[in-house]
């Protein structure tokens, strides 16, 4: 799968994807990542005014739309990164990961003019609060869908994860049985896998409906229709 991201600040993905899975993801050729600067050299104009006034610069169309003709994205799937986008959940990231490639592109000031509509066939908002630009939102979209592509992580490890079925995940523990006066709960020590199946799915209940009323309800709709929604 390729992701292309379009960004007037490429340095600052550099470390995140030179490490872990997203890293053993590329050089698997699991994954091709391309960044690509629309501020094409030092002093090129990428900002105006807003017109009408506003405190803060907006990125302009030009530079943004010449960088996807140029490279010829423009028949991919492209994603604008911004707070009014829809949602990021994990349905979608499951849907994005059957693309084979992604264009993302990332907004800074203001935001980028809103004639960038016209171009782009998703707007995606990772969460409900205003990050400085999006090449973070970027690296969280390419982050939660490449580790669903098949044979970037242990298939099995997907299988019972937080938002699987609507759930959070269960509590993990690991050595020592015993830490500053925590105990591990006992079922864990017992061998006995059935129970302990059964005492997961009830944590993963019990912290679902105490935290997450929302995923709750869906999770309830979920059990009696056996039909995911979102
Ligand atoms: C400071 S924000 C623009 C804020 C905009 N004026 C507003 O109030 O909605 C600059 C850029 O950061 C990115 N961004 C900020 N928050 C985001 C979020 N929650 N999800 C996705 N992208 C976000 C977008 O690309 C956006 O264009």
């Amino acid at each position: 799968m390729k992701f292309t991201i379009l960004t007037a600040f490429p340095d600052s993905f550099t470390s995140y994807f030179s490490s872990s899975i997203i890293k053993q993801a590329q050089n698997k050729n699991l994954v091709n990542i391309e960044l690509i600067n629309f501020r094409r050299e030092k002093g090129h104009k990428i900002d105006d005014y807003a017109y009408g006034g506003k405190t803060g610069m907006v990125l302009k169309i030009e530079p943004i739309v010449e960088c996807l003709k140029t490279n010829n994205l423009l028949n991919h799937s492209i994603i604008l990164l911004s707070p009014s986008g829809k949602p990021l959940t994990q349905q979608m990231a499951r849907d994005l990961a059957k693309q084979e490639h992604i264009v993302m592109l990332c907004g800074h000031y203001e935001g980028i003019d809103a004639r960038i509509q016209k171009y782009v066939t998703h707007e995606v908002s990772i969460g409900d609060y205003l990050l400085t630009s999006g090449e973070l939102a970027a690296m969280v979209i390419l982050d939660c869908v490449t580790r669903l592509i098949p044979g970037v992580i242990n298939q099995q490890s997907l299988e019972t994860e937080s938002f699987d079925e609507y759930l959070l995940d269960y509590p993990v523990y690991t050595r020592p049985p015993s830490f500053e006066g925590q105990d591990v709960p006992e079922i864990y020590l017992s061998g006995n896998h059935g129970e302990i199946e059964k005492f997961r799915k009830q944590e993963q209940e019990r912290i679902t409906k105490e935290r997450r009323p929302d995923l709750w309800k869906k999770y309830l709709k979920y059990k009696e229709t056996n039909t995911k929604t979102e």
